[in-house]
């Protein structure tokens, strides 16, 4: 998987039959959750392109997706909390139950601001579906409702992931040993 630059410096930390595998577990549970009510997945680019794709295959609702992109300002690898909207939804969510979808959660900044943010245009209910979550570097505590992995402090990359933009496309979820370049 990935080029000989990847495979060199990166280890494998999930497969995507493991990845997949949690994906079918909790697009079960929100199918259960959400009782056949409609639901607004909402696709938090560009990291979790991949993850809303596959997680809405798994859900078994009247789905309508929406896309949301945001940037947040700071360097390569740890966020400001500073978020700038730089794709707006296409449509309100007043009154309709919103299920933020986020490839990662690190400091718990971004989706701090998100979750503020639709709350703010009146969505019904608003949740949170996070595939991976980094506990050691929490600054804001945010409440993850479905998560898939719970990981270490290390720098993840593949799955919509990027690392220095590349790599978003290799199925498997893995780790950089080492970091220098990209
Ligand atoms: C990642 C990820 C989250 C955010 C989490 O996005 O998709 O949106 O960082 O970090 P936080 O919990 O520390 O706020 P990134 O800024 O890398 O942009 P991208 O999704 O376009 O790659």
């Amino acid at each position: 998987m990935g080029d000989a630059w990847y495979r060199e410096k990166v280890e494998t930390l999930y497969t995507p039959e493991q990845i997949q595998a949690r994906i079918r577990e909790l697009g079960a549970q929100i199918t259960r959750d959400y009782r056949n009510r409609p639901l607004v997945l909402l696709c938090v680019l560009k990291g979790s392109f991949m993850f809303a794709a596959d997680l809405a295959r798994a859900i078994d609702l009247p789905l309508r997706v929406e896309f949301l992109g945001v940037q947040s300002y700071g360097d390569d690898t740890t966020s400001s909390g500073v978020v700038q909207i730089t794709l707006d939804l296409a449509r309100p969510v007043d009154a309709e139950d919103v299920l933020i979808v986020e490839d990662i959660v690190d400091t718990g900044l971004t989706l701090d601001y998100l979750m503020h943010q639709i709350q703010a245009r009146n969505a019904a209910t608003v949740k949170i579906c996070a595939l991976l979550h980094k506990p050691a570097r929490t600054k804001k505590q945010v409440s993850i409702d479905y998560l898939g992995f719970t990981i270490d402090d290390v720098f993840v990359v593949g799955y919509g992931l990027d690392w220095a933009q590349k790599y978003r496309n290799v199925p498997e979820i893995g780790v950089v040993t080492s970091p220098t370049g990209g």
